[in-house]
Protein backbone atom coordinates (compact mmCIF):
# COMPACT_ATOMS: atom_id res chain seq x y z
CA UNK A 1 0.00 0.00 0.00
CA UNK A 2 1.84 3.45 -0.70
CA UNK A 3 2.90 5.66 2.03
CA UNK A 4 3.30 2.47 4.17
CA UNK A 5 5.66 3.23 6.91
CA UNK A 6 8.21 0.93 8.07
CA UNK A 7 8.62 -0.25 11.56
CA UNK A 8 11.77 -1.52 11.36
CA UNK A 9 15.53 -0.64 10.75
CA UNK A 10 17.15 -4.13 10.78
CA UNK A 11 16.45 -7.42 10.80
CA UNK A 12 16.45 -7.95 14.21
CA UNK A 13 13.08 -5.27 14.42
CA UNK A 14 11.70 -7.70 12.02
CA UNK A 15 12.63 -10.68 14.02
CA UNK A 16 10.49 -9.01 16.77
CA UNK A 17 7.71 -8.98 14.15
CA UNK A 18 7.95 -12.19 13.86
CA UNK A 19 7.69 -13.62 16.99
CA UNK A 20 4.95 -11.19 17.69
CA UNK A 21 2.88 -13.11 14.63
CA UNK A 22 3.22 -16.72 16.03
CA UNK A 23 1.61 -16.14 18.97
CA UNK A 24 -0.94 -14.33 17.43
CA UNK A 25 -1.71 -16.93 14.89
CA UNK A 26 -1.54 -19.67 17.79
CA UNK A 27 1.58 -21.71 16.50
CA UNK A 28 4.01 -21.11 19.10
CA UNK A 29 3.62 -24.39 20.71
CA UNK A 30 6.73 -25.56 22.82
CA UNK A 31 8.39 -27.40 20.03
CA UNK A 32 8.36 -24.50 17.50
CA UNK A 33 9.71 -21.68 20.52
CA UNK A 34 11.98 -24.08 21.05
CA UNK A 35 13.54 -23.82 17.37
CA UNK A 36 16.31 -21.89 16.58
CA UNK A 37 15.79 -20.22 13.50
CA UNK A 38 18.11 -19.16 10.89
CA UNK A 39 19.32 -17.98 7.77
CA UNK A 40 20.99 -20.25 5.50
CA UNK A 41 22.71 -20.31 1.83
CA UNK A 42 24.44 -23.40 0.29
CA UNK A 43 26.41 -23.50 -2.66
CA UNK A 44 25.12 -22.54 -6.87
CA UNK A 45 26.03 -24.99 -9.66
CA UNK A 46 28.35 -22.01 -10.50
CA UNK A 47 29.10 -17.79 -10.07
CA UNK A 48 28.00 -16.91 -14.08
CA UNK A 49 24.69 -16.00 -15.57
CA UNK A 50 22.95 -18.96 -16.70
CA UNK A 51 20.45 -17.52 -19.51
CA UNK A 52 18.88 -14.43 -20.66
CA UNK A 53 20.72 -11.50 -22.11
CA UNK A 54 23.39 -11.38 -19.42
CA UNK A 55 24.35 -15.03 -19.90
CA UNK A 56 28.25 -15.42 -19.38
CA UNK A 57 28.84 -12.62 -17.13
CA UNK A 58 28.97 -12.54 -13.78
CA UNK A 59 26.43 -13.15 -11.01
CA UNK A 60 25.17 -9.80 -9.15
CA UNK A 61 25.87 -10.10 -5.57
CA UNK A 62 23.62 -7.20 -4.86
CA UNK A 63 21.03 -4.45 -6.66
CA UNK A 64 23.96 -1.71 -7.62
CA UNK A 65 25.10 -4.50 -9.86
CA UNK A 66 21.89 -4.79 -11.38
CA UNK A 67 21.75 -3.09 -14.57
CA UNK A 68 18.03 -1.47 -14.63
CA UNK A 69 15.37 -0.11 -11.72
CA UNK A 70 12.94 -2.67 -13.27
CA UNK A 71 14.90 -5.52 -13.24
CA UNK A 72 15.14 -4.49 -9.43
CA UNK A 73 11.54 -4.59 -8.83
CA UNK A 74 10.98 -7.73 -10.95
CA UNK A 75 13.35 -9.40 -8.36
CA UNK A 76 11.84 -7.87 -5.52
CA UNK A 77 8.00 -8.78 -6.37
CA UNK A 78 9.41 -12.56 -6.52
CA UNK A 79 11.12 -12.71 -3.99
CA UNK A 80 7.74 -10.93 -2.17
CA UNK A 81 5.96 -13.93 -3.63
CA UNK A 82 8.18 -16.68 -2.57
CA UNK A 83 7.84 -15.42 0.80
CA UNK A 84 4.26 -14.57 1.08
CA UNK A 85 3.44 -18.28 0.21
CA UNK A 86 5.20 -19.59 3.43
CA UNK A 87 3.67 -17.91 5.94
CA UNK A 88 0.73 -17.89 4.00
CA UNK A 89 1.32 -21.77 4.60
CA UNK A 90 1.04 -22.39 7.98
CA UNK A 91 -1.66 -19.83 8.75
CA UNK A 92 -3.39 -22.24 6.30
CA UNK A 93 -2.44 -25.44 8.30
CA UNK A 94 -2.11 -23.72 12.06
CA UNK A 95 -5.63 -25.57 13.38
CA UNK A 96 -3.89 -29.22 12.61
CA UNK A 97 -1.61 -29.49 15.30
CA UNK A 98 -3.55 -30.80 18.06
CA UNK A 99 -5.56 -33.29 16.16
CA UNK A 100 -2.71 -35.57 13.40
CA UNK A 101 -3.58 -39.22 13.48
CA UNK A 102 -0.56 -40.39 15.31
CA UNK A 103 2.54 -38.57 17.13
CA UNK A 104 5.07 -39.25 14.22
CA UNK A 105 2.31 -37.11 11.74
CA UNK A 106 2.44 -34.60 14.91
CA UNK A 107 5.80 -34.15 14.79
CA UNK A 108 6.14 -34.19 10.82
CA UNK A 109 3.83 -31.27 10.66
CA UNK A 110 5.26 -29.31 13.28
CA UNK A 111 8.32 -29.78 11.10
CA UNK A 112 6.86 -28.56 8.34
CA UNK A 113 5.84 -25.65 9.92
CA UNK A 114 9.11 -24.82 11.13
CA UNK A 115 10.85 -24.99 7.96
CA UNK A 116 7.92 -22.99 6.12
CA UNK A 117 8.84 -19.94 8.49
CA UNK A 118 11.94 -20.39 8.05
CA UNK A 119 11.69 -19.67 3.97
CA UNK A 120 9.47 -17.13 5.46
CA UNK A 121 12.40 -15.85 7.67
CA UNK A 122 14.59 -16.00 4.63
CA UNK A 123 13.02 -14.72 1.78
CA UNK A 124 12.52 -11.59 4.73
CA UNK A 125 16.17 -11.50 5.76
CA UNK A 126 16.45 -11.04 1.43
CA UNK A 127 14.46 -7.64 1.33
CA UNK A 128 16.06 -6.38 4.65
CA UNK A 129 19.37 -7.30 3.87
CA UNK A 130 19.27 -5.79 0.09
CA UNK A 131 16.63 -3.77 -0.57
CA UNK A 132 16.67 -0.61 1.29
CA UNK A 133 13.46 0.89 2.55
CA UNK A 134 11.17 -0.72 0.53
CA UNK A 135 12.57 -4.09 1.27
CA UNK A 136 12.12 -2.99 5.10
CA UNK A 137 7.99 -2.45 4.45
CA UNK A 138 8.02 -5.31 2.32
CA UNK A 139 9.05 -7.87 4.80
CA UNK A 140 6.82 -6.16 7.09
CA UNK A 141 4.13 -6.77 5.26
CA UNK A 142 4.69 -9.52 4.60
CA UNK A 143 3.01 -10.64 8.85
CA UNK A 144 0.13 -8.21 8.51
CA UNK A 145 -1.64 -9.94 5.68
CA UNK A 146 -3.62 -13.07 6.78
CA UNK A 147 -4.54 -16.56 4.77
CA UNK A 148 -7.92 -16.70 7.12
CA UNK A 149 -8.51 -12.93 5.82
CA UNK A 150 -8.18 -13.74 2.29
CA UNK A 151 -5.60 -11.28 2.31
CA UNK A 152 -2.52 -14.01 0.43
CA UNK A 153 -1.34 -12.56 -2.67
CA UNK A 154 -2.24 -16.21 -4.47
CA UNK A 155 -5.94 -17.62 -4.25
CA UNK A 156 -4.27 -21.31 -3.04
CA UNK A 157 -2.70 -19.58 -0.23
CA UNK A 158 -5.91 -18.46 0.94
CA UNK A 159 -8.09 -21.80 1.26
CA UNK A 160 -8.53 -23.94 4.82
CA UNK A 161 -6.15 -26.63 5.02
CA UNK A 162 -8.62 -27.83 7.85
CA UNK A 163 -8.41 -31.80 8.10
CA UNK A 164 -5.40 -34.55 7.48
CA UNK A 165 -7.01 -35.35 3.76
CA UNK A 166 -5.86 -31.85 2.72
CA UNK A 167 -2.99 -31.32 4.63
CA UNK A 168 -1.58 -34.22 2.77
CA UNK A 169 -2.45 -33.71 -0.22
CA UNK A 170 -1.48 -29.91 0.31
CA UNK A 171 2.19 -30.98 0.96
CA UNK A 172 2.65 -33.71 -1.75
CA UNK A 173 0.99 -31.44 -4.54
CA UNK A 174 1.47 -27.19 -3.45
CA UNK A 175 4.23 -27.73 -1.79
CA UNK A 176 5.56 -29.08 -5.12
CA UNK A 177 5.01 -26.33 -6.85
CA UNK A 178 7.11 -25.10 -4.21
CA UNK A 179 9.79 -27.03 -5.12
CA UNK A 180 9.24 -25.67 -9.00
CA UNK A 181 9.66 -22.21 -7.95
CA UNK A 182 12.21 -22.64 -5.84
CA UNK A 183 14.32 -24.67 -8.40
CA UNK A 184 14.13 -21.92 -11.16
CA UNK A 185 15.14 -19.41 -8.55
CA UNK A 186 17.85 -21.29 -7.88
CA UNK A 187 19.38 -20.60 -11.43
CA UNK A 188 18.54 -17.36 -10.16
CA UNK A 189 21.42 -14.09 -11.37
CA UNK A 190 20.84 -12.66 -8.00
CA UNK A 191 23.28 -15.17 -6.41
CA UNK A 192 21.60 -14.29 -3.01
CA UNK A 193 18.70 -15.61 -4.12
CA UNK A 194 20.16 -18.95 -5.75
CA UNK A 195 21.91 -19.56 -2.36
CA UNK A 196 18.84 -19.48 -0.84
CA UNK A 197 17.50 -22.05 -2.49
CA UNK A 198 19.75 -25.23 -1.61
CA UNK A 199 18.62 -25.47 1.74
CA UNK A 200 14.92 -24.09 0.63
CA UNK A 201 14.36 -26.80 -1.43
CA UNK A 202 16.42 -29.71 0.73
CA UNK A 203 13.28 -28.79 3.58
CA UNK A 204 11.16 -28.69 0.82
CA UNK A 205 11.90 -32.54 0.53
CA UNK A 206 10.60 -33.65 3.69
CA UNK A 207 7.18 -31.68 3.22
CA UNK A 208 6.66 -33.52 -0.12
CA UNK A 209 7.65 -36.65 1.10
CA UNK A 210 5.47 -36.20 4.17
CA UNK A 211 2.32 -35.68 2.07
CA UNK A 212 3.27 -37.93 -0.74
CA UNK A 213 3.67 -41.00 1.74
CA UNK A 214 0.37 -39.64 3.77
CA UNK A 215 -1.67 -40.67 0.61
CA UNK A 216 0.17 -43.64 -0.10
CA UNK A 217 -0.94 -44.68 4.03
CA UNK A 218 -4.28 -43.59 3.18
CA UNK A 219 -5.02 -45.59 -0.27
CA UNK A 220 -3.54 -48.63 1.34
CA UNK A 221 -5.32 -48.07 4.66
CA UNK A 222 -8.62 -48.64 1.82
CA UNK A 223 -11.08 -47.04 4.47
CA UNK A 224 -11.48 -43.62 2.56
CA UNK A 225 -13.01 -44.55 -0.70
CA UNK A 226 -10.47 -43.94 -4.12
CA UNK A 227 -13.56 -41.64 -5.44
CA UNK A 228 -13.50 -39.27 -2.20
CA UNK A 229 -9.64 -39.24 -2.52
CA UNK A 230 -10.07 -37.86 -6.44
CA UNK A 231 -11.90 -35.09 -5.20
CA UNK A 232 -9.20 -33.26 -2.93
CA UNK A 233 -6.61 -34.75 -6.22
CA UNK A 234 -8.90 -32.29 -8.13
CA UNK A 235 -9.12 -29.79 -5.64
CA UNK A 236 -5.57 -29.19 -4.93
CA UNK A 237 -3.98 -30.39 -8.29
CA UNK A 238 -6.01 -28.08 -9.97
CA UNK A 239 -5.48 -24.90 -7.69
CA UNK A 240 -1.36 -25.62 -8.41
CA UNK A 241 -1.42 -25.46 -12.17
CA UNK A 242 -2.68 -22.24 -11.46
CA UNK A 243 0.02 -21.45 -9.33
CA UNK A 244 2.27 -21.30 -12.24
CA UNK A 245 0.62 -18.04 -13.41
CA UNK A 246 -1.01 -16.97 -16.91
CA UNK A 247 0.13 -18.10 -20.15
CA UNK A 248 2.17 -15.97 -22.34
CA UNK A 249 2.95 -13.85 -19.03
CA UNK A 250 5.04 -11.28 -19.63
CA UNK A 251 6.32 -11.11 -16.57
CA UNK A 252 7.55 -14.69 -16.29
CA UNK A 253 9.23 -13.19 -20.10
CA UNK A 254 11.19 -10.43 -18.76
CA UNK A 255 12.36 -12.62 -15.65
CA UNK A 256 13.60 -15.02 -18.04
CA UNK A 257 15.62 -12.40 -20.38
CA UNK A 258 16.81 -10.72 -17.01
CA UNK A 259 17.81 -13.82 -15.80
CA UNK A 260 16.08 -13.80 -12.12
CA UNK A 261 14.24 -16.90 -13.30
CA UNK A 262 14.76 -19.94 -15.43
CA UNK A 263 12.78 -22.93 -16.31
CA UNK A 264 12.36 -25.55 -14.00
CA UNK A 265 14.86 -28.15 -16.28
CA UNK A 266 17.18 -24.72 -17.35
CA UNK A 267 20.38 -26.66 -17.17
CA UNK A 268 19.47 -29.97 -18.95
CA UNK A 269 17.42 -28.31 -21.46
CA UNK A 270 19.45 -27.31 -23.94
CA UNK A 271 16.34 -25.80 -26.72
CA UNK A 272 16.18 -21.95 -26.85
CA UNK A 273 13.19 -20.99 -24.17
CA UNK A 274 9.80 -19.97 -25.79
CA UNK A 275 9.42 -16.55 -23.83
CA UNK A 276 5.70 -16.28 -24.35
CA UNK A 277 4.22 -19.66 -23.23
CA UNK A 278 7.14 -20.14 -19.71
CA UNK A 279 4.94 -20.63 -16.95
CA UNK A 280 2.58 -23.26 -19.06
CA UNK A 281 6.16 -25.36 -20.15
CA UNK A 282 6.98 -25.34 -16.49
CA UNK A 283 3.45 -26.26 -15.86
CA UNK A 284 3.30 -29.18 -18.20
CA UNK A 285 6.68 -30.79 -16.48
CA UNK A 286 4.55 -30.44 -13.12
CA UNK A 287 1.52 -32.17 -14.45
CA UNK A 288 4.00 -34.91 -15.76
CA UNK A 289 5.43 -35.30 -12.48
CA UNK A 290 2.53 -35.24 -10.52
CA UNK A 291 0.39 -38.14 -12.83
CA UNK A 292 3.62 -40.31 -12.45
CA UNK A 293 3.14 -40.14 -8.98
CA UNK A 294 -0.56 -40.87 -8.94
CA UNK A 295 0.61 -44.19 -10.71
CA UNK A 296 2.53 -45.28 -7.97
CA UNK A 297 -0.86 -44.47 -5.71
CA UNK A 298 -2.61 -46.94 -7.67
CA UNK A 299 -0.63 -50.03 -6.98
CA UNK A 300 -1.47 -49.81 -3.20
CA UNK A 301 -5.13 -49.71 -4.28
CA UNK A 302 -7.68 -51.92 -3.11
CA UNK A 303 -9.25 -54.44 -5.84
CA UNK A 304 -11.93 -53.02 -7.57
CA UNK A 305 -11.16 -49.58 -6.49
CA UNK A 306 -11.30 -46.82 -9.22
CA UNK A 307 -7.95 -45.42 -10.50
CA UNK A 308 -6.68 -42.09 -9.37
CA UNK A 309 -5.24 -39.75 -12.07
CA UNK A 310 -4.03 -36.18 -12.47
CA UNK A 311 -6.76 -33.93 -13.36
CA UNK A 312 -6.74 -32.62 -16.77
CA UNK A 313 -4.56 -29.37 -16.77
CA UNK A 314 -7.68 -27.67 -18.14
CA UNK A 315 -9.78 -28.63 -15.37
CA UNK A 316 -11.63 -25.68 -12.89
CA UNK A 317 -8.73 -23.29 -13.33
CA UNK A 318 -9.31 -19.98 -11.97
CA UNK A 319 -5.66 -18.36 -14.13
CA UNK A 320 -4.93 -18.82 -17.64
CA UNK A 321 -6.11 -19.60 -21.20
CA UNK A 322 -8.48 -22.04 -19.47
CA UNK A 323 -10.03 -19.63 -17.01
CA UNK A 324 -13.59 -20.12 -16.09
CA UNK A 325 -13.88 -22.63 -18.80
CA UNK A 326 -16.12 -25.91 -18.59
CA UNK A 327 -13.72 -29.11 -18.77
CA UNK A 328 -14.25 -32.57 -17.66
CA UNK A 329 -11.62 -33.60 -14.84
CA UNK A 330 -10.55 -36.46 -16.14
CA UNK A 331 -10.94 -36.03 -20.47
CA UNK A 332 -10.72 -32.50 -20.19
CA UNK A 333 -13.76 -32.54 -22.81
CA UNK A 334 -15.69 -29.59 -22.67
CA UNK A 335 -18.64 -29.43 -21.61
CA UNK A 336 -21.98 -27.58 -21.43
CA UNK A 337 -23.24 -25.14 -18.35
CA UNK A 338 -26.05 -27.46 -16.72
CA UNK A 339 -23.62 -30.20 -17.43
CA UNK A 340 -20.98 -28.54 -15.63
CA UNK A 341 -22.60 -28.01 -12.48
CA UNK A 342 -23.47 -31.45 -12.28
CA UNK A 343 -19.86 -32.47 -13.01
CA UNK A 344 -18.46 -30.43 -10.17
CA UNK A 345 -20.33 -31.69 -7.57
CA UNK A 346 -19.36 -35.07 -9.20
CA UNK A 347 -15.57 -34.10 -9.08
CA UNK A 348 -15.12 -31.66 -6.34
CA UNK A 349 -15.45 -32.15 -2.68
CA UNK A 350 -18.53 -30.74 -1.50
CA UNK A 351 -19.87 -29.70 2.19
CA UNK A 352 -21.33 -33.53 1.81
CA UNK A 353 -17.86 -35.26 1.20
CA UNK A 354 -15.83 -33.26 4.06
CA UNK A 355 -18.81 -33.96 6.48
CA UNK A 356 -18.33 -38.05 5.08
CA UNK A 357 -14.31 -37.40 5.09
CA UNK A 358 -14.70 -35.93 9.15
CA UNK A 359 -16.97 -38.53 10.04
CA UNK A 360 -14.17 -41.68 8.80
CA UNK A 361 -11.17 -39.57 9.87
CA UNK A 362 -13.00 -39.46 13.43
CA UNK A 363 -14.55 -43.00 14.11
CA UNK A 364 -12.27 -45.35 11.98
CA UNK A 365 -8.91 -45.73 13.96
CA UNK A 366 -7.38 -47.21 10.53
CA UNK A 367 -8.26 -44.71 8.31
CA UNK A 368 -4.73 -44.02 7.52
CA UNK A 369 -1.76 -47.28 7.83
CA UNK A 370 0.83 -46.38 10.56
CA UNK A 371 3.96 -44.88 9.52
CA UNK A 372 6.66 -47.44 9.83
CA UNK A 373 10.35 -47.62 10.48
CA UNK A 374 10.70 -43.47 10.10
CA UNK A 375 12.86 -41.76 12.07
CA UNK A 376 11.43 -38.65 14.48
CA UNK A 377 11.12 -35.66 11.87
CA UNK A 378 12.43 -33.05 15.02
CA UNK A 379 14.96 -35.13 15.70
CA UNK A 380 16.32 -34.73 12.08
CA UNK A 381 15.48 -31.82 11.83
CA UNK A 382 19.49 -30.08 11.92
CA UNK A 383 20.50 -32.62 9.38
CA UNK A 384 19.50 -31.07 6.62
CA UNK A 385 21.34 -27.78 7.43
CA UNK A 386 24.67 -28.91 8.85
CA UNK A 387 26.87 -28.26 5.84
CA UNK A 388 25.38 -24.42 5.19
CA UNK A 389 27.51 -21.54 4.34
CA UNK A 390 26.65 -18.32 6.47
CA UNK A 391 27.59 -15.49 4.75
FE1 LIG B 1 8.51 -23.56 1.79
FE1 LIG C 1 7.00 -26.69 1.95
Amino acid sequence: MPGKVAKIGTFSDWIGLFNDWRKEIGVNTKDIEAFQFDTLYGAIETEDIEFGSYKGRRKWENLRQMPTQQMRDALLNMIVYQGDTEFASVEQQRNLLDNAPTDWDRRAITRVMIEEMRHGWQMCALLVDHFGYSGKVEAQKMLERRAFENKRLLGAFNVDVDNWMDFFTYTDFVDRDGKFQLQMLKYSAFAPLGRSMSYMLREEAFHMGTGNDGLRRIVEAGIIPAWLIQKYLNKWISSSYDLFGTDHSSSAHWAYVWGIKGRYDEPKNEKAADLDDLNDYNRNLYRDEVAGLIERFNLSLQPGEPRLYAPDIKFNRAIGRWAGQKFHAKTGEPLDGRAYEEHLKEYMPSAADKKLLLEIIGNERKWIAEKAGARDPLASIAEVRKSAINL
